[in-house]
């Protein structure tokens, strides 16, 4: 009898010493939900979700990682990243799609949540990551949609944070909608800003779209947060690329695969506009330096398109980059 335990014991042991130790350790999710402390504590534990807010957190974890997943299967073909697509969004084939690809596939670390009441107890653990609701009457629910905050970094009022946190103001949870919806409305219309309705006076992201962004920020869901943490760049102007103009015509070439506005744009695009980015969706090789592509007026030699008709067709519509522009608030990163 001891010694089939002894037996077992050591099995067990050689089991957990096989297990390669570059294996991350799976990241456990949480929603901060349930009702408000009162008074307030002038802690994170104010920013609780409503059950409304939590179900809408959820929905939109799930419609990221589709988002994610479609955003993946767009950058399969071999020399996608020639295409004019990829040119404007990432750079161009100075790029890989497979170093594109990895940054979807940390949306697909998002698990699914369970709801907790205070965060005392995750203090200071690298494996939990909270959501959390800003409350409308906080100074920071005006600026962002969101803000991601990370263990051992310093947070804007110069507090080092002992939580991994992902903060939606009201407007960031404001559209309730699928990224698919949005992107149907971007194919019919050709009009980017139709992804992004008005509500309470302000261009509403898809929240899909805005955790493709936060995730690129969140040190629990990266492979290596040394290397993999982004932050969010800024243009020529200085100001950071949140907009869609900005973050295809404003931002240094170099800088666009380490932006991630330009991850949340592709995953949209990548629905609405898949000919954008094949292959043969191709201009000639250099491609040139960035035109305005809002205005749609670039210096851009005619299409080399070899695809059927169609394709081309569609091709050729977006030669220049998808035109019209949306121009977007903070999606903050822990440097803001
Ligand atoms: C672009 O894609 C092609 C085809 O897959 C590949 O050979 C090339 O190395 C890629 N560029 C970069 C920088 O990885
Ligand atoms: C053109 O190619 C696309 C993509 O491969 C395909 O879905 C479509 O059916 C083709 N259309 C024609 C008219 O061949
Ligand atoms: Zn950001």
């Amino acid at each position: 009898m001891y010694r089939l335990w002894f037996t077992a014991l050591i099995a067990v042991y050689t089991a957990v010493a096989l297990v390669p130790s570059y294996t991350r350790a799976a990241v456990k999710i949480h929603i901060l939900a349930g009702s408000p402390p009162n008074p307030p504590t002038g802690t994170f534990n104010d920013e609780v979700c409503t059950q409304a807010q939590a179900d809408t957190i959820r929905a939109g974890i799930t419609d990221a990682k589709n988002m994610a997943n479609v955003a993946i299967n767009v950058l399969k073909p071999t020399d996608m990243n020639k295409s004019n697509g990829f040119y404007w969004l990432f750079g161009g084939s100075t790029v890989s799609a497979a170093f594109v690809s990895k940054r979807f596939a940390f949306v697909n670390n998002l698990g699914t949540p369970d709801t907790i009441t205070s965060t005392a107890p995750f203090q200071n653990s690298a494996t939990d990551l909270i959501f959390t609701c800003i409350p409308a009457s906080a100074p920071k629910s005006e600026e962002a949609y969101a803000n991601t905050l990370n263990i051992g970094k310093k947070t804007t009022s110069g507090v080092v944070s002992n939580l991994n946190l992902i903060r939606f103001s009201p407007s960031g949870l404001a559209n309730t909608e699928s990224f698919v919806t949005a992107a149907a409305r971007i194919r019919a219309s050709g009009n980017i800003a139709s992804a992004f309705p008005m509500i309470n006076a302000k261009p509403s992201p898809p929240l899909a779209f805005t955790l493709v962004h936060e995730v690129q920020h969140s040190n629990p869901l990266l492979d290596n947060p040394e290397t993999d943490h982004f932050i969010d760049q800024k243009d020529f102007d200085n100001k950071r690329a949140y907009g869609f103009n900005q973050i295809q015509a404003k931002l240094d070439a170099n800088l666009k695969r380490l932006n991630p506005q330009n991850y949340a744009f592709f995953g949209l695009l990548a629905q609405s506009n898949p000919e954008y980015f094949l292959p043969n969706c191709y201009i000639g090789n250099p491609l040139g330096s960035a035109g305005t592509s809002s205005s749609a007026v670039g210096h851009l030699a005619s299409g080399t398109c070899t695809a059927n008709s169609t394709v081309c067709a569609a091709c050729e519509r977006i030669i220049k980059g998808i035109p019209s522009d949306i121009n977007l608030a903070h999606f903050d990163d822990d440097t803001q």
